[in-house]
Order: C-alpha cells, then structure tokens, then sequence
C-alpha cells in the first residue's frame, strides 16, 4: 500500500513539506480509537528471539529508528506501534535554532537517495524535554546531542554537557553527534585529542549520576582506515560504550543523479542506497580490527532486509534505518524483523 499509493503522492511535494505532513497524518490517525492497535498488528512482531542485550539496556528487537526523524521527541509514543526496537531523537542542541536556510531537503529518486543539509533545525533541549516528559516507557529511547551552530569552539564541550545533563533523566543512551557534515566545525570535531577530551567530560558526567547512561559516538562514513584506526583507539582508552557507523556522506561519486542535479542541489550529506557499501565497510573495518571489542549500531543504506543481515553479518549488534523507510515505507522494518526471526 505504502510504494503503491501513498509513496507516489508524498513523492509528488516538497519533501521538508511532507515529513511535517507525515507526522501530522501520524498524530492525527493514532489519536483514533483502534487506530494504533491496527498499526500494531500489521507492524510490530513481538517475539523473545528478537530482543537484544546490549551495554546493560534490553532492546525489543535490533531495529530502530535513525535520529534526525524524531528532532524533537514529538512522534516516538506514536512510531512505537511501526515495529521499532528503538528510536533515537535529536541531534538535540541546547537552544532552538532554525538551521540552513531552506530548500535544505533533496530526493534522488534514481538513487533511492536523499541529500540534506538541515543544519541540525530543532525546537531545543528545553521542547525535547518537555516532549519527554510523555514518555509512554514503550520503547527504548536514545538521545542525540550536538552542539548549536553558532557556539564557539571553545564552548563546544559546554553544549554537549549541557544536553547531556538535562536530557539524563529522560533517554536511555547517549549518541555524541560529532559527524553530521552540515554544521561546519569539522576539524575540531574530527580531531582526536579534543574527542578524548569532550568524551572523557561526557564520562565525568555521568558519574555524578547514580545510574550512569551508555554513550556512543556516531562517525562520517567517508572516514579512512587511518581515522577509523584512530576511532579504536579512542574507544579503547576511553572505554566508550560504542559506535554508530553511520551518518551522512559527503561523496558524490557513482550515482546515477546527473552532475547538473548534484549541482543545482549543492552541499550536504547523502543518505539511503548510494552510501550502503560505505557504511557497511566501515562496520566491518572497526569490527575485525578491533576483533569485535564494543557494539556497533549499524545504518546507512538499508533498504530490505538483505541490507540489514549484510550490516549483521559486518559485525553490527543493532540497525537503524532512516531513509529506507521513507522509500520503503513502515513494512521494512517488519520484514528486517522477520528475515532475523528466519535466520535463526
Ligand atoms: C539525518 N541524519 C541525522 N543524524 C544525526 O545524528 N542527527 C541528525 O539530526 C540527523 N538528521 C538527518 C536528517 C535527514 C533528513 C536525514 C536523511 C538524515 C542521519 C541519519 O540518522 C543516518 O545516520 C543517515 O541518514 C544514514 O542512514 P540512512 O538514511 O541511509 O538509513
């Protein structure tokens, strides 16, 4: 129903348009009595077999919904009944800030791919946690966090604690956005020893609490061996509690989308289908060269449940999916459930 019908009207908007439009249909029709029980039984597989240990947390299944979907905490009650294991909102930044100017939002329908350059738009961390405040308890729920455009890099650390003490008592686990390519701040972003720093000030955090929250670091999929060597490391002498491989990226190469839409689109970071084989290259590299020493949460590209068992069999213990959704639509993550079921 989904490729069928409705793919091809959204298809025919803006895209930013009918992501808003999207979560309004959502809220609307789940607040209808009967509504999320339908949902429910067409999406959600309940079954034991899928549930998932990992860094001390209990995941129904190991799918789950990539950040940048959910901003602002205000659908995840709602997407609970779409099959989901987990739903991570943010990139959160401490104030509300609009973003890049608009269009910022791009399909490449050839490539089942999207380029966006949001530029981390969102309502706050004060709005997320209001939203979260209604935490219904049916899903797990991790919290991304960043830091705001215009912060000045001796403050950026700031903005991370910032979020990261606010939103402590209301998300499961913590994602350090340190990748997103669409807020400038790449070189101290990428620079290991103030990584280090602003992990180690994250960990500090988080003792202060009586019970701390795992924190993960999400990295670009255009990283080398070099960098992703250093990302070893860096998990290794800071004891972080895992990886998410990947966030968008920024190499054009091998898509089908001509060189003359590429340009009239301009910057940003790619997503869906084209960045598959590098996500997944990157899972495998940190997996065999670290001999699979923390987890790794795996997205980027998955679009069918084939995508997802290659990021599995590349060593990744969760999947997330973004924009295989919005082509693929709410059965994905159904039918990723069922083929793990299967292979069992
Ligand atoms: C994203 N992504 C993202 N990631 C993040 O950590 N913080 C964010 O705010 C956003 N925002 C965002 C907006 C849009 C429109 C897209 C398409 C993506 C990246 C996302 O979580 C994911 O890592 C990548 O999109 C790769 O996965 P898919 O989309 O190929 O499944």
């Amino acid at each position: 129903m989904y490729k069928l019908l409705l793919r091809p009207l959204f298809f025919l908007f803006d895209p930013e348009k009918i992501h808003h439009f999207t979560f309004s249909l959502i809220k609307i029709t789940s607040k209808i009595p009967g509504f999320p029980a339908v949902f429910r039984s067409l999406y959600v597989i309940e079954d034991k077999r899928l549930e998932r240990q990992l860094f001390g947390i209990t995941f129904k299944n190991p799918v789950g919904l990539a950040a940048g979907f959910d901003k602002n905490a205000v659908l995840y009650n709602e997407l609970a009944n779409f099959g989901f294991g987990f739903i991570e909102i943010g990139t959160v930044t401490p104030r509300a800030q609009v973003g890049n100017p608009k269009k910022r939002l791009f399909r490449l329908k050839d490539d089942q791919g999207i380029i966006n350059r949001m530029g981390f738009n969102n309502e706050g961390l004060e709005a997320a946690i209001l939203q979260l405040k209604n935490n219904k308890k049916k899903l797990i729920i991790g919290g991304n966090i960043g830091k705001n455009t215009n912060t000045k890099p001796e403050d950026y650390t700031k903005d991370y604690l910032e979020c990261f003490f606010a939103l402590h008592p209301y998300v499961d686990y913590f994602v350090l956005n340190v990748s997103c390519p669409n807020v400038g701040s790449h070189a101290k972003l990428n620079d290991k020893d103030y990584l280090e720093e602003l992990i180690g000030a994250v960990q500090k955090a988080n003792k202060t609490f009586e019970v701390s929250k795992p924190i993960l670091l999400k990295i670009a999929p255009d990283l080398n061996n070099d960098q992703l060597n250093e990302i070893i490391e860096l998990v290794e002498t800071t004891k972080l509690d895992g990886v998410i491989a990947s966030n968008t990226s920024t190499d054009r190469s091998g898509l089908k989308a001509s060189d003359a839409l590429l340009e009239a689109i301009g910057n940003g970071g790619l997503s869906g289908q084209p960045i598959k084989g590098k996500s997944t290259r990157v899972i495998k590299y940190l997996a065999d060269k670290s001999n699979k020493a923390f987890p790794i949460i795996g997205v980027g590209g998955v679009h069918s449940a084939e995508d997802a068992l290659e990021k599995i069999n590349a060593g990744a213990d969760l999947i997330q999916v973004y924009t295989g959704f919005i082509y693929e639509g709410p059965s994905l993550v159904k039918s990723i459930n069922k083929a793990i079921l299967a292979k069992k």
